[in-house]
């Protein structure tokens, strides 16, 4: 990996993520820039509306979103699992329950992201897929609010198991042992076709690629592994 940074030096990295990829990307680059100490880096935290927008305006040269759109000019490489669980307050009664049937879920009330997550969208589609209507509660616009309100018992959540870190530590929120679940999704760094070719960009490219899976880890939920 420290190959090649030789001749790298200076430079600028506009990176844009959604705003639950947040939760690992700081920790990425931290030690991206230990190693490039002389790359100045903006980081844009937002959801993915606005990331396809700045792709489509050519604002950002690098980002990291959930699912990558079909009909835009984009490389895009899948570079991690993105996990989406259901989450309640550790006091719900149906925390405890195995095989949970999502028919059984879809009479609960969710808390969830604004449209225009990519988090949102996801869960939609799946509710969909599996002939389920869900029944929106409030609406929230970052993932940190969802956990508070979950928490607070004011629904249930489906969040990406990235965001649970602290929370499952503390049992201060349960996952769900839920048929289907998780929704198995995957992190991707998307660039427009052709803007990998400063060696700033390509080097945090090349870097993600090799290093991501070292330094993010999956919390652990109770019932063991994080995709049981
Ligand atoms: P978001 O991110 O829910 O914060 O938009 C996830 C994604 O891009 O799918």
């Amino acid at each position: 990996v420290l190959e090649g940074m030789k001749g790298l030096r200076r430079g600028q990295l506009r990176i844009s993520v959604a705003s639950t990829a947040n939760h690992f990307t700081t920790r990425l680059l931290a030690d991206f820039s230990r190693q490039y100490p002389d790359v100045a880096i903006s980081l844009d935290v937002t959801n993915r509306e606005t990331l396809l927008k700045q792709l489509a305006n050519n604002e950002t040269d690098v980002v990291i979103m959930g699912e990558p759109p079909s009909d835009m000019d984009l490389e895009a490489e899948a570079f991690m699992e993105n996990p989406l669980v259901a989450i309640a307050a550790p006091e719900h009664p149906l925390v405890g329950e195995t095989s949970i049937p999502l028919a059984r879920l879809a009479k609960e009330r969710f808390v969830l992201r604004e449209q225009g997550s990519g988090t949102r969208g996801a869960i939609a589609r799946f509710f969909e897929q599996h002939g389920q209507t869900l029944r929106t509660g409030m609406e929230m616009s970052s993932n940190e609010a969802i956990k508070h309100a979950v928490e607070a018992g004011l629904g249930l959540g489906i969040v990406s198991l990235h965001t649970l870190e602290l929370e499952l530590e503390a049992e201060r929120i349960a996952v769900l042992k839920a048929d289907d679940f998780p929704i198995m999704r995957n992190w991707y760094m998307v660039h427009r076709r052709g803007k990998r070719n400063t060696p700033v960009t390509q080097a945090f490219h090349d870097y993600v690629l090799a290093e991501a899976a070292r330094h993010v880890r999956l919390p652990r939920t109770h019932s063991g592994a994080a995709s049981a």
